[in-house]
């Protein structure tokens, strides 16, 4: 195997209750039974997986003030979730994604930390902000912050959670065999934050976790949301599975933190993309075809570019073009809930104007075009490859990958695709690190309160 070669990072995608899981499948599991998570985080550690992943609502979603009947409704707290895979699994990594607006340092410290105990150093944290003020209607502080925010509540936060986390050195809490008691350094836990959003101080009340800091991970696309998670995440979830948009953010966020003072690799870029295998390619394109139909009803495309348009689409019919009028951007929002937002309506609204045109193709089968994830569609060593020249081409480090078929889907992924990346030398035939932070190949992270003096 060539040292230079870049290793594929694969993390396994639950995502829930979006249109691309296809709950109303007759072999599908339930959204909260825990056998769904469970055996899809098993196949994602037989298959050598890096880490599991949950995506993270916080509210209902809602259409003209109706929740959705197009998406399944409902879904357990992620926490708990990954605590109790912790126990089913032995190297996964665990990657909750959790939002920094609305859950004080404090708690979010202690849970992770808490999770990075229990796994044995596998916790992640993939930061969002979310933007929407219908989501803060369910918390305490409501929608409080100006989008414009955000992003300074979450590196707050982040520095806090960091702050709290490096309050415990490594050594701090020492057995005493003669006592058969545990001691802790005098001013173990001790910490202060002040800034524009907190004024905390106190002592933090969990050890110093395995992974010392579990991993971040971090998804949003606006140029703050690049920006902090150049200088702060260990991996972004990213939109960008398709060539060449992806190899442009890719540069984009690898020179984001070079001049954040980081080297490229500290920071992997993993893009969300779903597959479809077959035994031909001309059987997996088809199959693709009918699975991307059945994802993209008539009502799930006006849907979705009703979240575009911000208007009232129900009259338009699917199968006809695309809508000629304009989107209207100040008018109170038609769709709720919904955590992807288009930066410029009015330029996606074109751009789909102009594919549809282009490619002859109807309202549907556009945001089928334009809204399929990343298109890993092929035989196994098709798809097998499809994924190892996308890395070393630097599209990404890797995927995260997610099946429309909970929790089957992943199977056949890790039964026909991994023996063939591992064959390649693109994926590692069994775990190496002891840590996720180990298996993602990240710079160890300094232990805490004790060797930070020292420096
Ligand atoms: C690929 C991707 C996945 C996301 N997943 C979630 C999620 O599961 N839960 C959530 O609350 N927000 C999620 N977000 C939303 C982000 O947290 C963020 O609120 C939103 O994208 C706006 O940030 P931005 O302005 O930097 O793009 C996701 C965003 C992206 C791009």
């Amino acid at each position: 195997m060539s040292t230079s070669r870049k290793q594929v990072i694969l993390g396994a995608y639950l995502g829930g209750v979006n249109h691309h899981t296809a709950w109303w499948h007759p072999r599908a599991g339930s959204q909260i039974d825990f056998g769904t998570f469970e055996h899809t985080a098993r196949t994602a550690e037989r298959g050598r997986f890096d880490f599991f992943f949950l995506a993270e609502g916080l509210a209902l979603r809602e259409r003209a003030g109706e929740i959705f009947d197009q998406d399944i409704i409902g879904r357990p707290d992620t926490f708990t979730v990954l605590a109790s895979l912790a126990a089913v699994t032995e190297h996964l990594g665990l990657a909750g994604t959790i939002n920094a607006t609305f859950n004080e340092p404090y708690e979010l410290a202690r849970r992770f930390a808490s999770l990075d105990h229990l796994s044995g150093g596998r916790a992640a944290w993939n930061v969002v902000t979310s933007f929407d003020a219908f989501t803060g209607q369910n918390f305490r502080r409501g929608g409080f912050l100006d989008p414009a925010d955000r992003y300074v509540r979450a590196e707050e936060t982040l520095n806090a959670v960091r702050t709290l986390w490096d309050s415990w050195a490594d050594g701090d809490l020492v057995a005493d065999r003669e006592s058969g008691r545990f001691l802790a350094r005098a001013d173990a836990g001790a910490f202060a934050v002040r800034g524009s959003q907190f004024d905390i101080s106190g002592r933090f009340t969990v050890p110093r976790s395995p992974q010392g800091r579990p991993v971040i991970l971090q998804a949003g696309v606006s140029p703050q949301g690049r920006d902090f998670a150049a200088a702060n995440a260990d991996a972004i979830f990213s939109p960008y599975g398709k060539l060449p948009e992806a190899v442009k953010f890719y540069r984009d966020i690898k020179s984001r933190a070079v001049a954040a003072g980081r080297a490229p690799g500290d920071i992997k870029i993993l893009p969300s993309a779903s597959f479809v295998l077959g035994d031909t390619e001309a059987e997996a394109v088809e199959k693709s075809r009918e699975i991307s139909r059945e994802q993209v009803t008539g009502q799930t495309a006006l849907i979705l570019l009703e979240q575009i348009w911000n208007r009232d689409l129900s009259g338009y019919d699917p199968d006809g073009p695309v809508p000629d009028i304009d989107p209207d951007p100040d008018a109170p929002p038609i769709i709720q809930g919904r955590a992807f937002v288009h930066q410029d309506r009015f330029a996606t609204a074109a751009r789909l104007r102009e594919v549809a045109a282009a490619k002859r193709l109807s309202l549907r089968e556009v945001v089928i075009d334009q809204f399929e994830r990343g298109p890993l569609v092929g035989t196994p060593a098709q798809v097998a490859a499809q994924i190892d020249a996308f890395v070393q081409q630097d599209g990404s480090d890797g995927f995260i990958l997610g099946s429309h078929l909970v929790p089957w889907g992943l199977d056949e992924f890790v039964d026909r695709v991994v023996p063939l990346l591992q064959e390649r030398g693109a994926l590692r035939a069994d775990y190496t690190g002891n840590t996720l932070r180990d298996n993602l190949g990240l710079p160890g992270v300094r232990s805490g309160a004790a060797v930070a003096t020292d420096v």
